[in-house]
């Protein structure tokens, strides 16, 4: 075969290849280089070729006419726009999401399991992803947060070093086995609220499906570490309470994207990298401080998450607003009357801050306990104002927020 590049139409010679064996390859493949509506010349010597490729250009919607040059009779063939079983596939946007029209502002269900930017042959079975629109799910930043989690993934074995010796008062282990079996109980909260909504994500938007698909990583591995916290001295996971679980299921219960991503990352994970911090900084124990100072990276990541979905939404929408302050009002009536929420957490958080059961340890771990409670509020504040609500609703709503700090 041969390709004249200088003609004004590109011109290909299938020799003896008939289409019966093959020839319709190099016809389909240099229409394929051609724009819709430029032209394509063929030659051939194959027996019965021209009718062969008359044919195949009438099943494929092409326009063929034949012309003679130079003692050879070649055909024209007009490229159509979409030909063949393609003629009226879907286009769907393009996988680069800078592209302009790249990322649709809603997903066709028709689109299916498609990768985003390819053509989706007509007929295709439709699927029912109920989150198909990207005001409702999308989020600028969510291709470089995945990037970012996955250069800061880490290997339990490797980061954490289990082979350190330390003995702690009975106690304070005691104390350290009750916040690592409260944060089991929150992670479990954090991995399912995410796992669930990425069942239900269009695929289209693939950013933000890698970024929820290694934040559920990222909480596995947390739920791996404390575990393993907690049975490190021997000890089976303490005690879960009613108010703490009744606090984690409002967040399973909302439905929406945007608001579980407020409850759950802006203000629970949020409050939670400031209470990671404080284990890192005062808990008793070079394990704790080391699994705790690795989550608290992760978590920095989810919030970031949903902040940027939620500044992306915010955006051109911004009654979201107050539907935000009316969840946050709702949770904390809903939870209101949940007796001794937290009770055990906050007993357990000033033993570890207090590292041993003496009077003046036990008020230095209370006071640290108080400090790390209006640093949670200072941090669920600057996120509010961040996310444009008044400062002084911020200021209220900052301290509505659950007892249970997610
Ligand atoms: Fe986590
Ligand atoms: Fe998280």
């Amino acid at each position: 075969m041969t390709t004249k590049a200088e003609s004004p139409s590109p011109l290909i010679d299938i020799e003896s290849l008939g289409f019966d064996a093959g020839a319709h390859l190099l016809v389909r493949h240099a229409l394929d280089a051609l724009m819709p509506g430029q032209t394509l010349r063929v030659m051939g010597t194959a027996p019965g070729w021209e009718v062969m490729l008359e044919h195949w250009c009438r099943a494929q919607g092409h326009l063929v006419q034949w012309q003679a040059a130079e003692g050879r009779r070649f055909a024209v063939i007009e490229r159509d726009r979409r030909y063949g079983r393609w003629r009226d596939a879907q286009q769907t946007g393009r996988s680069d999401p800078r592209v302009a029209e790249a990322v649709a502002s809603r997903a066709s269900p028709a689109w299916g399991l498609a990768a985003r930017g390819a053509q989706v042959e007509a007929g295709s079975p439709e699927f029912a992803f109920r989150l198909d629109q990207k005001a409702e799910v999308w989020s600028e930043n969510a291709a470089d947060l995945y990037a970012q989690a996955v250069a800061a993934q880490w290997d339990p074995d490797e980061a954490v070093d289990w082979l350190l010796p330390f003995d702690l008062p009975a106690p304070v282990e005691a104390a350290v086995v009750q916040i690592m079996t409260y944060l089991v109980e929150n992670e479990n909260a954090a991995l399912v609220v995410p796992a669930r909504f990425l069942g239900q994500l269009h695929l289209h938007y693939r950013e933000l499906q890698a970024a929820l698909a290694i934040q559920v990583a990222d909480e596995a591995r947390h739920i791996d570490v404390f575990t393993r916290r907690i049975r490190h001295k021997g000890h089976e996971p303490a005690r879960s309470t009613a108010g703490g679980q009744a606090s984690l299921k409002t967040l399973l219960d909302e439905p929406d994207f945007s608001i579980a991503s407020f409850m759950l990352s802006v203000m629970g994970e949020g409050t939670f990298v400031t209470l990671l911090q404080f284990l890192q900084r005062h808990a008793p124990d070079p394990l704790t401080r080391q699994i705790a100072r690795l989550a608290a990276r992760d978590e920095a990541r989810h919030v970031a998450l949903g902040m940027s979905h939620l500044l992306y939404r915010l955006n051109s929408e911004p009654r979201l607003r107050s539907r935000l302050a009316h969840a946050v009002e709702q949770r904390h009536d809903a939870l209101e009357g949940t007796a001794g929420l937290n009770e055990e957490v906050f007993d357990a958080l000033i033993l570890i801050a207090a590292g041993e059961l003496t009077p003046a340890a036990v008020a230095r771990g209370y006071a640290q306990v108080q400090t790390l409670m209006r640093e949670m509020a200072d941090g669920r504040y600057t996120r509010l104002v961040r996310l444009g609500v008044e400062p002084a609703q911020a200021k209220q709503l900052a301290a509505l927020h659950t007892r249970n700090f997610m």
